[in-house]
């Protein structure tokens, strides 16, 4: 079993003091927190606190939750990738596309700013209850894939599979549904990609991703890490989830 890379995207939970006093405790448990490479989104405001505490730390890569469409210019309260000096950027995220009414237009240009300026990008996709239910899972996510570019070469692109329903529910999809989904995302990169693109992209999960579920799910030949939401922005949990896999 290989081990697995944990994303944590942060959301809205943590403010720049909670971000700093989080990453102080990361600094206390170095030898846990070298072992695995982490990524960490935290809120646009804590971005250079958490790089500043992260700076001992190769394994720790910084990103962005979300960038603006734009690079730069008028666009009042908004953040650009290239507004703070970041390792990759979510794209696509499912609260970007429900509560921003983001659509895959948009995301498209997002995604291409992210690839183009700092040469990474995490890019999210998943269906919604009612989509799973109607079994309409690979046809969403045919969709919202149909938005990579052509050619990726030396780019880094992870794409991260996030069931809407699972996400923030406690609700995990089970090991054999995302073994589908991952295979079916997997023919699809085969299809658009050649094999020297490959080892360029990178599988997620998401969705109500804990201490309980990550030992499971790890065995997902597949996944090559994790994106994770509330259980990564509560420290003791967080580090729960290391030790599992250590
Ligand atoms: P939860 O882990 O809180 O379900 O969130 C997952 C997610 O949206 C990560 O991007």
């Amino acid at each position: 079993m290989n081990k697995k890379i944990f994303a944590a995207n942060w959301k809205m939970y943590l403010n720049s003091n909670e971000s700093r006093e989080f990453m102080l405790k990361v600094n206390a448990n170095k030898d846990l927190f070298s072992e695995f490479d982490i990524m960490i989104f935290p809120s646009h405001t804590a971005i250079s606190i958490v790089q500043d505490l992260a700076k001992e730390f190769d394994n720790i890569k910084i990103g962005m939750q979300d960038c603006d469409v734009l690079t730069s210019g008028a666009v009042t309260g908004s953040n650009s990738i290239t507004s703070h000096k970041v390792d990759s950027c979510i794209v696509g995220h499912s609260e970007r596309r429900t509560i921003f009414n983001e659509n895959d237009e948009l995301i498209k240009k997002k995604l291409n700013n992210c690839l183009d300026k700092i040469g990474s990008a995490i890019l999210c996709v998943g269906e919604t209850l009612d989509e799973k239910e109607e079994k309409k899972t690979f046809e969403v996510i045919k969709k919202q894939l149909s938005i990579l570019p052509d050619q990726i070469r030396g780019k880094n692109l992870d794409i991260a599979y996030e069931p809407v329903w699972a996400i923030g529910t406690g609700l995990v999809a089970s090991k054999q549904y995302i073994e589908d989904v991952l295979s079916y995302i997997n023919n699809l990169i085969k299809e658009l990609y050649s094999v020297e693109d490959r080892p360029n992209i990178r599988l997620f999960y998401g969705g109500s991703v804990d201490e309980n579920s990550v030992e499971e799910l790890s065995s997902i030949a597949l996944l090559d890490g994790f994106l994770i939401g509330s259980a990564s922005a509560d420290f003791e949990k967080f580090k729960n989830m290391l030790n599992k896999m250590r």
